[in-house]
C-alpha cells in the first residue's frame, strides 16, 4: 500500500532527474562542440593567414617549406597531411634571396693557393674539418650509443684488447697521464683527430701531441706504417679532441681544439724519441694554424691561418661547413667574464680585485657593471667571449699555481685565435704566445678575451702582483713574481 503511494513520486522523480542529466550532458556536448567549432574556425584561419603570407614574417619561408615538406615525406600518417591542399606549396611563396654561403673546402683551398707556405696543410685542414663532423656526429648519438661514462682501461698483452681488472675483479677506468679520468668518447675522438692529422697526407705531420696520450706520438706510429718513420713531416700538431667531456653527460657544450706548428731545424728525424719532443717546445707565435670546434646549439668550426679568423657553421642537412662568420674580429671590450667564481677565494689579490672591480662596474674597460657566464667548457666559454666580447679567466690558485688549463693545446691555440680576430691573451704577467714550453702538458694561468679588457686585468697585476703592493699577503706576491721570471724571462 505504502509503496504504491510512493510509486508515482518515485517515477516522476526519475523522469525529471533523468531529463536534467540529459539536458547537463546535451549542453556540455553542445558547448564541447561549440569549442570544438571555434578552434577549427582559428586554425582555418591561421592556414589563410599563412597561405596570405601574414604569418611567419620573419622566418624564412623556404626553410618552414622544407621542413613541412620533409616531415610529410618522413612520416606518412603524419596528422599534419601535406600532400592536398597543402598551405606551404612554394609556389605560394615569394622566393627570397637567399644569401650564398661558401663551403669550408672552398674557403681553404682558395686560401691555400693564395699562400703558396700553406699548400701542404689543405689535405690536413680539409681532414681535421671532417673529423669535427665525425665527433659532432658521435657526440650527438653519445646518449642513444651509450657512449657516456668513464673508459675502462684496455690492456692490448696477448694480441686482443681486454678491459683492465684489479685484484678484485672490478674494472680499473682509464686516466689520462694528468690523473684525469678519460671518458669513452675521449678515447674514441683522440682517434678521429690522430687519424685526421696523420692519415690525410703521408709527408706533412711528423709527430702529434695530445691531451689524451701520455707522450708525444709519431705519425708511423698511430698509422701503424712504418714506411712514414723515414719520411718525417715538416709539421707537428696539437690538440685536444673532447675539451670538456665531463658536460657530455648533461648535455652540455663540448669542443675540439688543435694547432700546427712547423717543424723546427735539427727536430725532424723520427727515428730520435727525444728530437721529436723537442720539436714541440715552441713558443706559441710560432703555430701556422690553430682551430677549434664547438659542439653546441650549432656545431661551429673556428680557424686560423695566421691572417684573420673565419668560422664555419655546420649545415646539419648537407653535413657542410659554410662559411657564416668571415673575418670575426672580436669586440674591443665586453661585459661578460667567465670564470669559475667558486675559486675565487683561491685567486691571489690581483685577480680578486679585477673581479671585484667587475662586479662593481669600475673598471674602465668595460665601464659599467659586468655579467657572469660560465659553463666549464673552454671552447664554449672562449667562443661565447670571442663573439660577445669580455674575458676569460681561468687563474692561477693556491692548489694549482700554474692554473689548470695546458699551454700546448688549449692556452696556445686560443690565445692565436684571439689575438688573430683582435683581442688578447695574457698569464697576468704577459703574453701567453711568448711562453717557451718546457714539456707537452705543461699548465699555465690563461686570460683571453677583448683587448680593453685583457689589458686592464694585465694592469690590475701590474699594480698589485710586484712590490707596490704593501698588502700583507706578500707571500703571495712573492710566489707570483717567481712564477713570473719563470715563465717570461
Ligand atoms: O680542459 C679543462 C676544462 O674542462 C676546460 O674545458 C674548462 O675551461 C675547465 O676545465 C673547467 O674547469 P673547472 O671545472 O675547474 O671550472
Ligand atoms: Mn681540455
Amino acid at each position: 500500500m505504502l509503496i504504491l503511494l510512493f510509486l508515482p513520486h518515485t517515477i516522476l522523480l526519475c523522469i525529471v532527474s533523468s531529463y536534467t542529466t540529459k539536458t547537463y550532458y546535451h549542453q556540455k556536448h553542445f558547448t564541447f562542440h561549440q569549442h570544438h567549432l571555434k578552434t577549427t574556425k582559428k586554425w582555418n584561419d591561421n592556414m589563410k593567414r599563412i597561405e596570405k603570407n601574414e604569418l611567419f614574417d620573419n622566418i624564412k619561408k623556404e626553410s618552414i617549406t622544407k621542413m613541412m615538406m620533409s616531415s610529410s615525406s618522413d612520416n606518412e600518417s603524419s596528422s599534419i597531411s601535406l600532400a592536398n591542399n597543402n598551405p606551404y606549396q612554394p609556389s605560394t611563396i615569394p622566393k627570397q634571396k637567399k644569401k650564398v654561403l661558401k663551403p669550408f673546402s672552398r674557403y681553404l683551398e682558395i686560401e691555400c693557393w693564395k699562400r703558396q707556405e700553406l699548400r701542404a696543410l689543405q689535405p690536413v685542414l680539409q681532414a681535421v674539418s671532417d673529423a669535427c663532423k665525425q665527433i659532432n656526429r658521435i657526440v650527438q648519438r653519445a646518449q642513444t650509443d651509450d657512449l657516456y661514462g668513464a673508459a675502462a682501461a684496455v690492456s692490448s698483452s696477448g694480441g686482443g684488447a681486454d678491459v683492465e681488472v684489479d685484484e678484485n675483479g672490478n674494472i680499473i677506468i682509464e686516466t689520462n697521464i694528468q690523473g684525469e679520468v678519460q671518458q669513452k668518447l675521449d678515447v674514441v675522438c683522440n682517434t678521429f683527430m690522430m687519424r685526421a692529422l696523420c692519415g690525410s697526407s703521408s709527408k706533412v705531420i711528423m709527430a702529434i701531441a695530445s691531451e689524451e696520450e701520455d707522450v708525444v706520438r709519431s705519425c708511423c706510429d698511430v698509422m701503424g706504417n712504418p714506411e712514414l718513420t723515414t719520411k718525417g713531416g715538416d709539421y707537428v700538431a696539437v690538440f685536444d679532441p673532447i675539451d670538456g667531456s665531463k658536460n657530455i653527460d648533461a648535455s652540455l657544450p663540448v669542443g675540439t681544439i688543435f694547432g700546427i706548428y712547423k717543424t723546427q731545424p735539427g727536430t725532424s728525424s723520427n727515428d730520435n724519441k727525444a728530437n721529436e719532443n723537442d720539436a714541440f717546445l715552441q713558443k706559441g707565435d710560432q703555430m701556422v694554424a690553430a682551430g677549434y670546434c664547438l659542439y653546441s646549439a650549432t656545431t661551429v668550426l673556428v680557424l686560423t691561418l695566421g691572417s684573420g679568423v673565419d668560422g664555419f657553421t655546420l649545415d646539419p642537412d648537407k653535413g657542410t661547413f659554410l662559411h657564416t662568420h668571415q673575418d670575426l674580429r672580436i669586440p674591443a671590450s665586453g661585459t661578460i667574464y667567465s670564470f669559475n667564481e667558486a675559486n675565487f677565494h683561491d685567486y691571489n689579490e690581483p685577480v680578486q680585485r679585477y673581479l671585484n672591480a667587475l662586479k662593481s662596474g669600475l673598471t674602465s674597460s668595460v665601464g659599467k657593471r659586468s655579467t657572469a657566464r660560465y659553463l666549464g667548457s673552454l671552447v664554449a666559454d672562449v667562443h661565447n667571449i670571442l663573439i660577445n666580447g669580455g674575458i676569460f679567466g681561468y687563474p692561477a690558485t693556491y692548489a694549482n699555481p700554474d692554473g689548470k688549463l695546458r699551454l700546448l693545446y688549449e692556452g696556445c691555440p686560443m690565445a692565436m685565435i684571439m689575438e688573430q680576430a683582435g683581442g688578447a691573451a695574457s698569464t697576468g704577467y704577459g703574453r701567453i704566445l711568448d711562453i717557451m714550453p718546457h714539456q707537452i702538458h705543461q699548465r699555465i694561468p690563461t686570460f683571453l678575451g677583448s683587448i680593453e679588457n685583457v689589458y686592464e686585468l694585465d694592469q690590475f697585476f701590474e699594480y698589485y702582483g710586484d712590490d707596490n703592493n704593501t698588502d700583507s699577503n706578500t707571500k703571495d706576491n712573492h710566489e707570483d713574481k717567481e712564477w713570473m721570471s719563470y715563465y717570461h724571462s
